[in-house]
């Protein structure tokens, strides 16, 4: 079929394409009913206006064919080529806004994070002033192979900017890696002639890419893929900031001021695990946003070593804790002797910050409650008097169902803007990314999941910003019997 050839916008056929005397012959509405339902169509019929459903002849009228509702714009034959014109220009006005001269999609993949919505709107809008259709996949690449689409349209994202998750869905689809599965996905490409890919997500968003370009490639087709770093975590390389990973810090920070209340009313110590998967970025922010005793993340304290990198397959495949415990340990008897020091000093409460990373690299075990076992077991030995209590707390969804800051619904403006302009500039297998210093830039997708695959420590390395940032909190937490300690260490915050 030629729709399957070539980027079909609309297609006119006449209701009866084999004998136009037989009134059972339904041959252009069973075509009809075969062309993909993103393709506009015209059905021409002999009926006079007046012999329609009431309706059907000011617009898109729906009907029910085969079983199924399809809609369609119906134009009488005995109303002349006008007619004819005038529902052409209708369709293309409703349907596309535009006359488009190509067709792109966009996708959300892994978890949800706010500001992707912020991406969409600007992806749709910039592609649209640029008479680029845009179409959206429902549920990340689960909606590539089911062939979930929509077409996204200026007014259809209109209030989309602000709100948090995705509008398009996501999913985590280990299906994916699958060839026969990446087929379908393959052919839905193929088939609605989608020249471009925007995918918003983590590095296996950008791995799932990278399988369905060179899929296409062995069949002779092309697909430029962008990618947009979407995710709380900002575990990212080639971004300064991933979206969602602000609004998910400013949420945090949000629901432990709300804790600090009953924690100092009841002399208590929260040990609050965060989200972050291996990075122990949110956790850092949170932990300076109230002023917390203490931060415990994956990069001060589990030794890991990368695998071969060049190995498909999640961060926790390819790399290995090689130790831990003891690591932990070690700073949870820093902690213990810290928060001590704080209470002696006449402190109420306490925060201890930990990241989830702990825990999901060690199968479960060091999480929030091993923490508040130790603490409890150490303040036992405290004097009567300055005992306080400890509870475990786990942030968890709400963090990232919030909506976007400020700051992500600007990055998610910029960052979709950018990645139109990559497909304009006939770029692909890039990541667009925002540096502090470079404002937005590009990086190859090799670079970025390479060097977002490795150890937390590896990472860690090369944040001089973020071990900054450490240095800053520990200055401020300590208590004044520390402050010659830290000094002593460097701590370039202590004078
Ligand atoms: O990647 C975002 C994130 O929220 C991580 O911080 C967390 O470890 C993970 O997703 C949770 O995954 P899921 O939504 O599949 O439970």
């Amino acid at each position: 079929m030629l729709s399957e050839e070539e980027l079909i916008h609309l297609a006119i056929l006449d209701i009866r394409l084999e004998n136009d005397d037989d009134p059972g012959d339904n041959s252009g509405l069973e075509l009809s009913d075969e062309i993909d339902p993103v393709v506009a169509r015209i059905i021409l019929t002999g009926y006079p206006p007046e012999k329609m459903l009431p309706g059907a002849y000011s617009g898109k009228v729906r009907i029910s064919f085969a079983d199924r509702i399809t809609e369609l714009y119906l134009v009488s034959k005995t109303e002349g080529p006008e007619a004819v014109l005038k529902a052409v220009k209708r369709a293309l006005k409703e349907e596309f806004e535009i006359t488009p001269e190509r067709r792109i999609a966009v996708l959300t993949s892994g978890g949800d994070s706010p500001g992707m919505n912020a991406a969409i709107w600007a992806i749709v809008r910039v592609a649209l002033d640029n008479d680029i259709e845009v179409l959206g996949f429902q549920d990340g690449y689960q909606g590539l192979t089911e062939d979930l689409t929509y077409r996204l349209t200026w007014n259809f994202v209109s209030d989309i900017l602000v709100q948090g998750g995705t509008i398009l869905g996501t999913a985590r689809f280990p299906g994916y890696e699958v060839r026969d599965i990446r087929e379908k996905a393959v052919e839905n490409i193929v088939r609605k002639q989608i020249s471009g890919l925007i995918v918003i997500g983590g590095d296996g968003s950008m791995k799932g890419a990278q399988a369905l370009v060179q899929d296409l490639e062995a069949l002779g087709r092309e697909l430029q893929v962008v990618a947009i770093p979407g995710t709380i975590d900002n575990d990212l390389w080639g971004t300064d900031m991933s979206l969602g990973a602000a609004s998910a810090a400013n949420a945090m920070i949000e629901e432990l001021r709300n804790m600090i209340r009953p924690a100092q009313a009841l002399r208590r110590i929260f040990v609050c695990e965060v989200m972050g998967h291996h990075c122990g970025y949110l956790a850092l922010q949170a932990a300076l946003g109230i002023g917390a005793d203490a931060v415990i993340i994956p990069e001060k304290v589990v030794v890991c070593r990368s695998r071969d990198l060049t190995d498909a397959g999640s961060l926790k495949d390819q790399i290995m804790v090689v130790e831990t415990e003891d690591n932990f340990r070690k700073r949870l008897a820093k902690t213990a002797a810290l928060l001590h020091d704080a209470f002696d000093a006449g402190k109420r409460y306490g925060f201890v910050v930990l990241s989830e990373g702990e825990r999901l690299l060690t199968n479960e075990r060091l999480d929030a409650k091993y923490v508040q076992q130790y603490l409890e077991d150490k303040i036992k030995r405290w004097p009567r008097t300055n005992r306080p209590d400890v509870r475990a707390h786990v942030l968890g969804y709400p963090v990232r169902g919030c909506p976007p800051c400020r700051f992500d619904i600007w990055l998610g403006a910029r960052l979709g803007a950018a990645a139109v302009q990559c497909l304009l500039e006939d770029k692909t297998d890039v990541m667009v990314g925002w540096s502090e210093e470079e404002g937005i830039i590009d990086t190859p997708f090799d670079e970025v999941i390479k060097k977002s695959s490795r150890s937390p420590q590896e990472m860690w390395n090369d944040r001089p910003k973020w071990q900054e940032l450490l240095e800053l909190q520990e200055a401020l937490a300590c208590p004044p019997q520390w402050r010659q300690q830290l000094k002593e260490r460097g701590n370039r915050f202590v004078q």
